[in-house]
């Protein structure tokens, strides 16, 4: 599923601050019409860092958890954002009951919290963010499934220091 040939990004997210700051510095590498995973379990920051993205880009309200709506639209900056929580559905198909597909299909950024749930009819990934509980706070892995995810990793510049890999 993911391509190959590119490592996963590891970062560290001592606190929710860090976490916040991870979802804005997404901002400037996603491209419309991109599909971000967010796998964790529950707890884990998914929510946090959709908050961080959509506040970067000058979000002010209150930003819902999508658990029981299954999506949440924002237009923000020019932008649309659909943000998904899929951890209510019993079985895949409801993915596909609720009509869920046209949304995927255009401009607007697809992030999509529990991407499992409703596998195998999620459209494909252009990145996936796997978060962790780590200690007291958290750790992320991002991974490329597309060409346009790897440029997207590519191009990231995290705005806190992190790496699994210190130089020194
Ligand atoms: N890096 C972090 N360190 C410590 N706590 C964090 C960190 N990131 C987020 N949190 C906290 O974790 C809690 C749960 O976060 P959040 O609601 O984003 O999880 P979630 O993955 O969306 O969970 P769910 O699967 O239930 O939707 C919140 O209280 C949030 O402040
Ligand atoms: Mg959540």
């Amino acid at each position: 599923m993911h391509a190959p040939n590119h490592n996963p990004l590891i970062l560290s997210l001592p606190d929710e601050v860090a976490t916040l700051a991870f979802g804005a510095a997404l901002i400037p590498v996603l491209q419309p019409g991109m599909v971000v995973t967010l796998e964790g379990d529950l707890g884990a920051g998914k929510t946090t860092l959709v908050r961080g993205l959509l506040r970067g880009l000058g979000y002010g309200n209150k930003v819902k958890s999508p658990t029981y709506t299954l999506v949440e639209v924002h237009t923000v900056s020019g932008l649309n954002l659909y943000h998904f929580d899929f951890y209510r559905f019993n079985e895949p198909e409801e993915y596909v009951d609720a009509g869920l597909d046209e949304y995927f299909q255009g401009d607007g950024i697809c992030l999509v919290e529990w991407p499992d749930k409703a596998a195998p009819y999620l459209p494909s990934a252009d990145l996936c963010i796997r978060l962790r509980v780590d200690g007291d706070g958290r750790s992320a892995e991002v991974h490329a499934a597309s060409e346009r995810g790897a440029l997207c990793l590519k191009n990231f510049q995290p705005l806190f220091s992190v790496s699994s890999n210190p130089i020194r």
